[in-house]
């Protein structure tokens, strides 16, 4: 697995796919920074992107199983929501976590399900440039929001806008310096973490050590990438200005 598709997709939910970059687990680092497929069993999927219909647990479904009672659906296509600078229609109980709509109807798995409460930050995403926790977010709340996932981190940046299924043609700096740093282990937690990263330097471009440590205090790293990520977030402040 190269460094790119770790940093790209956000790993493997089970931490069995190890980086090597020979790619013959079928994933590089660079998926996992830019919002590759996990796939069932762990593997994480050699394409990144947008991909469709790959749960088979619907975001209606979803939040009646967190629930324990059904919610009405809105209707066929009632609610919209903006992701990644296109518009969507989908059809789903306002009250389905934005995460399930994300990963489940429309197929961006950067942003991942940890703890379902808040507290892990695998599931971040940036809503109007913010960070936001989608596993505890309503949908409903979000759809007047231009949210970004790890998908559209570059495009965002750089104001390109890559075709579905397709990969940015130039990372986000802190894809890059995720990269070159080789932050990234098991993957799992590495979206929330570029998620708050890009976040932090929207707001404060040349962070302290200790700003950085503060901003990233709430993401849990079971492997333990915390310097790794320090190190990348300087590295990418520096490139940016
Ligand atoms: S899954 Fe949302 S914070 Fe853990
Ligand atoms: S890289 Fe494995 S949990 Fe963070």
């Amino acid at each position: 697995m190269r460094d790119e598709d770790r940093v790209q997709a956000g790993g493997s939910p089970d931490g069995e796919t190890r980086i090597t970059d020979d790619g013959d687990r079928g994933s590089t680092r660079r998926n996992l920074v830019i919002g590759g497929a996990v796939v069932a069993g762990g593997a994480v999927a050699a394409s990144v992107g947008i991909t469709s219909g790959a749960s088979a647990t619907t975001a209606t479904g979803a939040a009646a199983a967190a629930s324990g009672k059904p919610k009405r659906s809105t209707g066929k296509g009632a609610i919209g929501l903006t992701v990644n600078g296109r518009r969507h229609r989908i059809d789903a109980a306002p009250d389905t976590p934005l995460l399930y709509v994300l990963r489940d109807e429309l197929g961006f798995k950067g942003p991942k399900f940890g703890c379902g409460l808040s507290q892990c930050g695998a599931c971040a995403v940036l809503s109007d440039g913010k960070q936001i926790r989608s596993c505890v977010t309503p949908v409903i709340g979000v759809t007047k929001k231009h949210i970004t996932t790890l998908e559209g981190l570059a495009d965002s940046y750089h104001g390109t806008k890559t075709a579905p299924g397709e990969q940015p043609e130039k990372l986000h700096p802190l894809q890059q310096a995720w990269i070159d740093e080789q932050v990234p282990q098991c993957g799992y937690c590495q979206n929330g973490m570029l998620i708050e990263a890009a976040d932090l330097l929207s707001k404060t471009p040349d962070p302290s050590e200790d700003q950085i440590i503060k901003a990233m205090d709430g993401h849990l790293c079971r492997c333990g990438t915390y310097n790794g990520i320090v190190r990348a977030i300087k590295r990418a402040a520096k490139e940016m200005h």
